[in-house]
């Protein structure tokens, strides 16, 4: 089975859209992990492993942390916390395996726009996180980005709006219940809000890994198992 390398994997919601294609996903994050849902875990700092075992792996994602970028966390406020960009350092190190890869991160990150994928494009999830994804050495076709189906319910200025997504960022009243992130979001092995919150939807790595099957890009071979499912070899 082909071996897909998690940099940077939180809890695992990417890990676990590339284990929908039937695929052995590898973990590292700098953090311990114990509901981690990949098959291996790696406690480590992910640009080194990517240097010392990237090679090793048919496909390569990474998601650095993105805090200094987000929305959220900008501004010219004094005192936040400040994040280091692993961006650049994170691409050099992909680059120098000579294997694909993909990173991941949010808009207003400093990567190439390659795709971008929101979730109104799946049906089954109820949050809209648009994520953006620079990809090297494989191609994956931008879908339709089809209008959103209303707004993101919640109180904002003191009033309650309704709408068809959740909200998974924050602490606040009228976020919605663990439940309802872990519905919108497609992820059910944690019910850590943190957790829950700096993940990508699965869906999104599983429409990359399944539209690089489609491809036989970059060298994979998909083959049939008995279940009718795709899986690399
Ligand atoms: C945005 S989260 C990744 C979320 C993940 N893609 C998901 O879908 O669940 C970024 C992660 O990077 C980890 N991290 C930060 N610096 C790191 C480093 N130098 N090496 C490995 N992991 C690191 C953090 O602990 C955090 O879990």
């Amino acid at each position: 089975m082909r071996r897909v390398l998690d940099a940077f994997c939180g809890v695992g919601g990417a890990t676990r859209g590339y284990q929908r294609v039937g695929v052995h996903v590898v973990g590292v994050d700098i953090r311990p992990m114990p509901r981690y849902c990949g098959d291996e875990f790696v406690r480590g700092d992910a640009i080194e492993y990517i240097a010392a075992h990237g090679h090793e792996f048919d496909l390569i994602h990474a998601s650095p942390p993105c805090q200094a970028f987000a929305t959220l966390t900008t501004g010219t406020n004094q005192g936040r916390r400040v994040y280091p960009d692993l961006i650049a350092e994170t691409r050099r190190a992909l680059e120098a395996t000579g294997r694909p890869w993909v990173i991941e991160n949010v808009p207003t990150a400093p990567i190439k726009r390659d795709l971008m994928l929101c979730g109104a494009m799946f049906p089954e999830l109820a949050v809209l996180r648009h994520r953006w994804f620079e990809l090297g050495g494989i191609r994956v076709e931008q879908p339709e980005h089809p209008q959103h189906r209303g707004r993101v319910a919640g109180y904002r200025h003191g009033e309650w709006h309704q709408g068809p997504y959740i909200a998974v960022y924050g602490k606040g009243g009228g976020k919605g219940s663990v439940a309802e992130w872990q519905q919108a979001m497609g992820i059910d092995w944690t019910s850590a809000r943190r957790e829950i919150r700096q993940a990508i939807p699965p869906a999104y790595t599983e429409f990359i890994a399944r539209a690089v099957l489609d491809q036989r890009s970059a060298g994979f071979t998909p083959v049939q198992t008995s279940g009718g499912e795709s899986r690399w070899r």
